[in-house]
């Protein structure tokens, strides 16, 4: 009988990726994939650690995961991912449960740390490295209308309140070439939307080919394809890249660009490398060459010594900008991390409330915002039933808006225009659509 694999996922769409990428090289193995953990012979959990609050979910599940163990104690346990990363050989004595503990390079090495554990030994692999992107795996993606695509791994800019450089190690590219023929064979395949993925994509490089031209290469594939990228970093998003994005109307106008804080002594703090001033006239700029882009940001509120004022300049920001959409944060020291030794002396309710009202105006913000799409027409992606009912359907916008449907004859992975007639800070309302075809420009 072959041995049955099952692994939860925590954390970034990387996560995600390469949890696919693990499949991938269980799979050729022989291994196959257990749909709940009772009947697997290798539970896996690929974890996260960038706040405090991740890495206490997974305990928890942990716990509840110590009785599939006293039933059956051959069942194999592995912490893998950035968690694996950051803890290594402690996560053992922090957890009676754990056989293996590996890392983000070196899942090559699961088949044997498998075998190795079960004969009774605990296998902990935890190096970095600086050249394994996996690029000749083939991930083992359930088939579907959307898929990431890992570009890149790692990163080198060591914003003082991160771990991901620690768990992720240096930053490195994958070819060209390999990213495109992926996406080539995923639209063969049926799949209609495919995201590049990486810590920072704008660094991404291969030879002469930066990340400008690597998107160019992956939209080229099929003008039915549509290719998301995340996530981009405010110093080093250059205006070949902006002309790129305006040029091609299959990559969708939509750009999750983190700012973290409105402030600028912040932002030195963190080691951001640019000014409030700086972010903003990039933002003018995208927005003068794509006059329909859709931004999005990411925010923590209560970085040490973050002064009341500090915290209004960030809210000043989000009224300046206008984003259609943020993740918003509470500071989480980080061992390790050079903010670490800054200490943490925001007070968790100070913390708390600045989160709130950050979260406040960023959500009268999208509300407003969608609110003014009402009457207008949206071209979506037809996803299918909505997860709320079968009897409401689910459609994508290129600036990354969720519309609702009624149900529709129109197939999953077809263009459609659509009234909108409705909205929310979070969703759009639409009519029944139109179905339209998309042709090579
Ligand atoms: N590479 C991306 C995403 C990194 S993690 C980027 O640079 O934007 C996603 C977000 O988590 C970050 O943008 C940041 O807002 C938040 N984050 C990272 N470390 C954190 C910490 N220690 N405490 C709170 N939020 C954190
Ligand atoms: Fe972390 Fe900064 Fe790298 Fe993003 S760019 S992963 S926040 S170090
Ligand atoms: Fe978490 Fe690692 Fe991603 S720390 S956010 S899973 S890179």
């Amino acid at each position: 009988m072959p041995r049955s694999i099952y692994i939860e996922t925590y954390g970034c769409q990387m996560n995600l990726a390469d949890t696919e990428i693990i499949n991938g090289i269980l799979n050729e193995q022989g291994y196959e994939l257990a749909t709940d953990p009772e009947h697997a012979d290798a539970v896996f959990m690929n974890t996260c650690a960038i706040r405090e609050h991740a890495e206490q979910r997974i305990y928890g599940r942990l716990s509840n995961f110590a009785h599939l163990k006293k039933r059956n104690p051959r069942m194999v346990f592995g912490i893998l991912g950035c968690m694996a990363e950051r803890l290594r050989k402690d996560l053992f004595e922090r957890n009676s449960i754990i056989d293996i503990v590996c890392g983000p390079d070196e899942y090559r090495r699961l088949p044997a740390l498998i075998d190795e554990a079960l004969l009774g030994e605990q296998g902990v692999r935890t190096q970095l490295s600086r050249v394994e992107t996996y690029d000749d795996i083939v991930p083992l993606r359930t088939e579907g209308l959307s898929a990431w695509i890992s570009v890149m791994r790692g990163c080198d800019k060591f914003c003082t309140y991160c771990v991901v450089p620690f768990t992720r190690g240096r930053e490195r590219s994958r070819s060209l070439h390999g990213v495109v023929s992926e996406a080539r064979e995923l639209f063969d395949r049926g799949f209609r939307e495919v995201t590049l993925l990486g810590q920072n994509v704008n660094s991404y490089r291969d030879g002469d080919h930066d990340f400008a031209a690597l998107l160019a290469a992956v939209s080229s594939v099929d003008a039915c394809l549509r290719v998301r990228f995340t996530t981009s970093h405010p110093q080093d998003m250059s205006d070949a890249l902006i002309d790129t994005i305006a040029a091609h109307e299959n990559i969708c106008n939509y750009i999750h660009l983190p700012f973290q804080s409105g402030s600028d002594r912040i932002l030195d703090l963190m080691n951001r490398s640019y000014t409030r001033e700086h972010y903003l006239d990039l933002i003018w700029r995208i927005r003068e060459r794509i006059p329909t882009v859709a931004l999005s940001t990411d925010i923590i509120a209560g970085f040490p010594t973050e002064t009341e004022e500090e915290h209004l300049m960030t809210l000043s920001l989000l009224e300046e900008v206008r984003f259609d959409s943020a993740f918003m944060f509470k500071y989480s020291p980080r061992e390790k991390t050079r903010a670490w030794s800054m200490g943490d002396d925001i007070q968790d309710a100070v913390k708390g409330r600045r989160l709130e009202e950050i979260i406040d105006v960023q959500r009268r913000i999208s509300y407003e915002i969608n609110q003014t799409r009402i009457g207008k027409m949206e071209r979506i992606l037809i996803e299918g039933a909505s997860k709320r009912s079968e009897e409401e359907w689910m459609g994508r916008t290129d600036t990354n808006k969720s519309v609702i449907i009624p149900e529709s004859n129109i197939s999953p992975g077809s263009y459609a225009d659509v009234r909108i007639v409705a909205a929310t800070s979070a969703t759009l309302f639409g009519e029944t659509p139109t179905p339209v075809a998309v042709r090579a420009a």
